[in-house]
C-alpha cells in the first residue's frame, strides 16, 4: 500500500540518455500501473490544491488547465475533486475554433501552445498542472495563456519538478511539486 509521496516517488522510473544522449528521462508511467499509487499520488495534489486556496483568502478554484500531454492525466481528474472544470493547453493547430497562440522558446528552436479563447472567463482562478517542470518554459507559456484571456494563474502543480534546472524562477504564480530530483 501506498500512503505517503515518498513511497509512489519509488516507482518513478529513471533512464539514461532517452529521448536523447544526456537527458535523464523521469517516466511517470508506472505510478499508473498502481492503483494505490495513483490514488495517494491524485489525493496529495487536491489536499495541496485545497490547502492552498484555503489560505489563499478561500479562493475557489475555477480551471484546471492541463498541459499538453502528461497533464491531461491528471489534469480531468483534480478537476472533478476540485468541483472545477478541466481546459485543456495544446501544441498550436489542434484546437478548433477560436483560439489563442503563445510562441516560446526550447533550448533547440521555439513552439507554440494554444488554447480556446472561450474556455476561461475574465476572473477566473486557475490552477495549471503538469507532469514535469524541467526549465519552465512551457507553464509559462501557458501562464500567458490564462493571463491573455483575464483570467489569473492562482497555482502550478507538478508531481515531479527537476530542481537544478531552476523552472521555478521563471513561473509567476506559486508552485506545488509532488515529487522533486
Ligand atoms: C515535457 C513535460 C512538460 C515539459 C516540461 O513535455 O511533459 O510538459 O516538457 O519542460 P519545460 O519545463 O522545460 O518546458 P514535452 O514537451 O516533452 O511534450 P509531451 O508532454 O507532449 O511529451
Amino acid at each position: 500500500e501506498f500512503n505517503t509521496i515518498e513511497d509512489v516517488k519509488t516507482l518513478v522510473g529513471t533512464y539514461l540518455d532517452f529521448p536523447s544522449e544526456g537527458i535523464v528521462f523521469r517516466d511517470i508511467f508506472p505510478i499508473f500501473r498502481n492503483p494505490s499509487a495513483l490514488d495517494c499520488l491524485l489525493n496529495t495534489l487536491v489536499k495541496e490544491a485545497l490547502d492552498f486556496a484555503k489560505k489563499a483568502s478561500s479562493t475557489k478554484i475555477d480551471v484546471v488547465v492541463g498541459l499538453d500531454a502528461r497533464g491531461f492525466l491528471f489534469g480531468p481528474t483534480l478537476a472533478l475533486k476540485l468541483n472545477a472544470k478541466f481546459v485543456p493547453v495544446r501544441k498550436a493547430g489542434k484546437l478548433p475554433g477560436v483560439t489563442i497562440k503563445h510562441s516560446y522558446q526550447k533550448e533547440y528552436g521555439s513552439d507554440e501552445l494554444e488554447i480556446q479563447a472561450d474556455a476561461i472567463l475574465k476572473g477566473e482562478k486557475v490552477l495549471i498542472v503538469d507532469d514535469l517542470l524541467a526549465t519552465g518554459g512551457t507553464c509559462k507559456a501557458a501562464e500567458a495563456l490564462v493571463e491573455k484571456l483575464g483570467a489569473t494563474v492562482v497555482l502550478n502543480q507538478f508531481v515531479i519538478e527537476l530542481v537544478d534546472l531552476k523552472g521555478r524562477d521563471i513561473l509567476s504564480a506559486p508552485i506545488y511539486s509532488a515529487i522533486k530530483y
